[in-house]
């Protein structure tokens, strides 16, 4: 006999008192721009024990507007935008090639915290890229390395051999350039801030950078839940 899915799926809660704090969120305390907001979400989710908490899901489109979406590592948030690492030969890769525009939704479960943040996607200098890999583990050189993301593989013996070679080189050269190996910066139009709450009166508080505003001053506006 098999689990029955929609008997699970109807045990289950989402803020759940047991396992989830909601804290109540002031939007009219916010501030003016929403870095300063995130930053003090992302240490709050650290700080509460959120598993993961850095990670986030990448939502991209291809030549012909079709989404997709994926779980990414957030390399840095300030002034240039978010940060991510990929191959620009993977798929996401190549939507952000013909469509440079993309999504990026934080779910922070312990605190009933979601950020959305979306805007134009743009490379940064290859001389970054390397420099932002050098910083990352082993592990993550090696992954590099190996190469090939999002083609059919042909058998996992094929991946065992690229991936032996790929660790052996990052532990012997640990500066090795990985050319395909790119840093994306998103630069918000919009973030969204949304606060779970016990009785779902949840707020959502949105950001949108004003298109008019010489400053680039950001609209502060709440949405209903
Ligand atoms: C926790 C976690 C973190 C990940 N971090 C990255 C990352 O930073 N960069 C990356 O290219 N893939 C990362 N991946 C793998 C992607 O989810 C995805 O499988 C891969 O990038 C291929 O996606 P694509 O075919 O849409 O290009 C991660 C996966 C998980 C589960």
């Amino acid at each position: 006999m098999g689990t029955d899915l929609h008997e699970l799926l109807r045990s289950l809660r989402v803020w759940d008192p047991e396992v989830t704090d909601l804290p109540v969120f002031d939007p009219a305390a916010a501030p003016t721009e929403p870095l300063p907001l995130f930053t003090r979400w992302f240490a709050e989710a650290v700080a509460a024990g959120q598993p993961e908490p850095h990670t986030m899901s990448l939502a991209t489109a291809d030549a012909e507007g079709l989404p997709d979406v994926r779980i990414v590592i957030l390399h840095g948030a300030d002034a240039d935008g978010w940060s991510f690492a990929s191959h620009t030969h993977s798929r996401k890769g190549g939507h952000l090639a013909a469509r440079p525009y993309a999504a990026l939704t934080f779910y922070w479960s312990v605190l009933g915290r979601q950020v959305r943040v979306r805007g134009p996607v743009a490379t940064a200098p290859a001389e970054e890229a390397r420099a932002d890999l050098r910083a990352r583990s082993a592990g993550a050189l090696a992954s590099a390395l190996t190469g090939r993301q999002s083609e059919v593989l042909g058998s996992p013996e094929e991946l065992d051999r690229a991936s032996r070679t790929a660790w052996e080189r990052a532990r012997r050269e640990p500066d090795t350039p990985v050319p395909s190996w790119t840093l994306y910066r998103l630069r918000p139009d919009e973030v969204e801030f949304f606060q779970g709450d016990s009785l779902r009166r949840h707020t959502r508080l949105r950001y949108r950078r004003s298109p008019r505003s010489p400053r680039e001053e950001w609209a502060r506006e709440l949405l209903w839940p």
